[in-house]
C-alpha cells in the first residue's frame, strides 16, 4: 500500500469552499465518479481544507505505479475542473510503501447491494490464458468492460494478442501480452511472476485454454491423448498452482475455469473420449479447490460452454452443431465470457464450486448418434476443431 497525498491549489475566491469545490468535480465526472478507481468512496480519502486555498486529500492505494496510471487517466477529466477552479496543477506526493493491502473483498458484500458499483472489476488484474481469439478474448475484454486490468495470455498468436490487448487499451484498461505455453509445468510460475512484476498484482485467474480433440480412441496415439489433458486438465493445476500464493498473500481470488457444457454426470462421450475425461477432470479440480482455497478469501467456480461459434469452425461441423441445441442457434463467446464476469463479480462473492452451463439447454440425454459412426468425414483425420 501507498499513501498518495495531492494538493489541489484552488483560485482565490473558492477559499473555504472546498467541500463545494470537491461537489463541482463530482458532477463534472458524473454518474461514472462512482465506478472511477481512486474516486470518492472508491478508494476511501480523507478530506480538508489544509491551508487556506488547498483542498488535500489523502488515498490509500495499492500501488504507485497504479496510482500513476489512474492520474494520466485522469488528466483529460480534470482539464476543465483545472481551468475553472485551479490555480496551479495538482501535487502529487508519494509516502510510506507498506507491504500491506487495503482493498479486501469484505467490500463485496457492501457491493452486492450498491446498484451503482455492482460488477465493477476495477482495480483488479486479470489473467486470461488464450486469450488471443475465441473465447478466451471475449472474456478478457468483458473483464476489461467490468473494470478489470488484463493480462493477456497467448501461446504463438503475437499478431492476433496485439489486437486483443489494443482493444481493451481502448477501453480505458492496462492490457500487457504474455507469451508463454501453459501446457509446460516450468512455464506457470515465470508467467505469473511476469504479471506480477509488469502488471502489480494478481486477483483474478481464467483458466481458459483446452484444445479440443474429435476422434476414437482406438485411433488415437498416445501423444494425443497427452496433449489433450495437458491442455485442458494440468494447465488448470499448473497455473492456479501458481497464482495461488499472491492470491492468499491478498487475500483475494477468483478463479474460473472452463468445462464443458454436458459434463456433469460422469458418462460415455464417444470419439471425444481425452476431451470428456479431461474436462470431468477440470469439475472435480474446481470442487476440490474451491474447498481448499475457500479460507483464503479465493473462490472457484467453472463455466461451462456448449456448442460456441469459436470464429473458426467449419460450415460442416457449424451445421451439425446447430441442429443438436435446443436453442437452434450456437452460442456466441460474448455470452460465455459474460457468465465468466459474473463468477468474478462482486454479487458472486459467495459462490464457489458451482459449475456454470453456458449451452443453449444442451444435453447428451437426447444427443443423436448418427455422426459418431462416420466422425472422419466431420471433423477430419487429424480431430482438432
Ligand atoms: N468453442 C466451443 O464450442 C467450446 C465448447 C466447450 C468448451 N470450450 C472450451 O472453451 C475454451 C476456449 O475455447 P475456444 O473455442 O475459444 O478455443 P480457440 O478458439 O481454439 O482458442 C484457443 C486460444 O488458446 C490459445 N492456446 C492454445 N493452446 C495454448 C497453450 N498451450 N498455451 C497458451 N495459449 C494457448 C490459442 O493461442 P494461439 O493462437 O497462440 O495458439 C488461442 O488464443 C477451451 O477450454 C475449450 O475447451 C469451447
Amino acid at each position: 500500500m501507498v499513501i498518495v497525498q495531492e494538493v489541489w491549489h484552488l483560485r482565490s475566491g473558492y477559499d473555504g469552499r472546498a467541500q463545494d469545490v470537491m461537489q463541482e468535480l463530482d458532477d463534472l465526472v458524473g454518474p461514472a465518479a462512482h465506478e472511477h478507481p481512486g474516486w470518492c468512496g472508491h478508494a476511501r480519502f480523507l478530506q480538508s481544507t489544509g491551508p487556506s486555498g488547498e483542498v488535500v486529500m489523502l488515498y490509500p492505494w495499492r500501488s504507485r505505479v497504479l496510482h500513476e496510471e489512474l492520474a494520466a487517466r485522469e488528466e483529460p477529466l480534470l482539464a476543465e475542473f483545472n481551468r475553472n477552479y485551479c490555480a496551479a496543477p495538482r501535487e502529487i506526493r508519494y509516502f510510506a510503501e507498506l507491504a500491506v493491502d487495503v482493498e479486501h473483498e469484505h467490500h463485496d458484500a457492501e457491493q452486492v447491494s450498491d446498484p451503482v458499483r455492482t460488477r465493477t472489476l476495477a482495480g483488479r488484474v486479470a489473467l486470461v490464458t488464450g486469450a488471443s481469439r475465441g473465447i478466451g478474448r471475449a472474456i478478457a475484454l468483458a473483464l476489461a468492460a467490468d473494470g478489470a486490468d488484463v493480462a493477456v495470455n497467448v501461446r504463438a498468436a503475437e499478431t492476433a494478442a496485439a489486437d486483443a490487448v489494443a482493444q481493451i487499451r481502448a477501453l480505458g484498461r492496462r492490457a500487457e501480452s504474455f507469451q508463454a505455453d501453459v501446457t509446460e509445468a516450468a512455464a506457470a510460475e515465470p508467467l505469473v511472476a511476469s504479471v506480477i512484476e509488469r502488471m502489480g498484482r494478481l486477483d483474478i485467474l481464467v483458466n481458459n485454454v483446452g484444445d479440443f480433440h474429435f476422434k476414437p480412441l482406438d485411433a488415437m496415439e498416445p501423444t494425443e491423448w497427452e496433449r489433450i489433458l495437458n491442455s485442458n486438465l494440468s494447465s488448470v493445476f499448473y497455473l492456479t498452482r501458481a497464482a495461488l500464493p499472491a492470491m492468499r498473500a491478498g487475500g483475494f481470488g477468483r478463479i474460473v475455469n472452463l468445462g464443458l457444457s454436458p459434463v456433469e454426470i460422469v458418462r460415455g462421450a464417444p470419439n471425444i473420449a481425452a476431451y470428456a475425461v479431461a474436462k470431468t477432470g477440470v469439475l472435480v479440480l474446481t470442487r476440490s479447490l474451491a474447498a481448499e482455497q475457500a479460507p483464503y478469501g479465493i473462490t472457484v467456480n467453472t463455466v461451462s460452454p456448449g456448442l460456441i461459434d469459436n470464429g473458426h469452425l467449419p460450415p460442416t461441423q457449424k451445421v451439425w452443431m446447430e441442429k443438436r441445441v435446443p436453442m437452434g442457434r450456437l452460442g456466441r463467446s460474448e455470452e460465455v465470457a459474460a457468465a465468466v464476469a459474473f463468477l468474478v463479480s462482486p454479487p458472486a462473492s459467495y459462490i464457489s464450486g458451482a459449475n456454470l452451463a453456458v449451452g443453449g439447454g444442451w444435453d447428451w440425454d437426447n444427443r443423436p448418434v448418427d455422426h459418431d459412426h462416420d466422425v472422419r468425414k466431420l471433423f477430419g483425420a487429424g480431430g482438432g476443431a
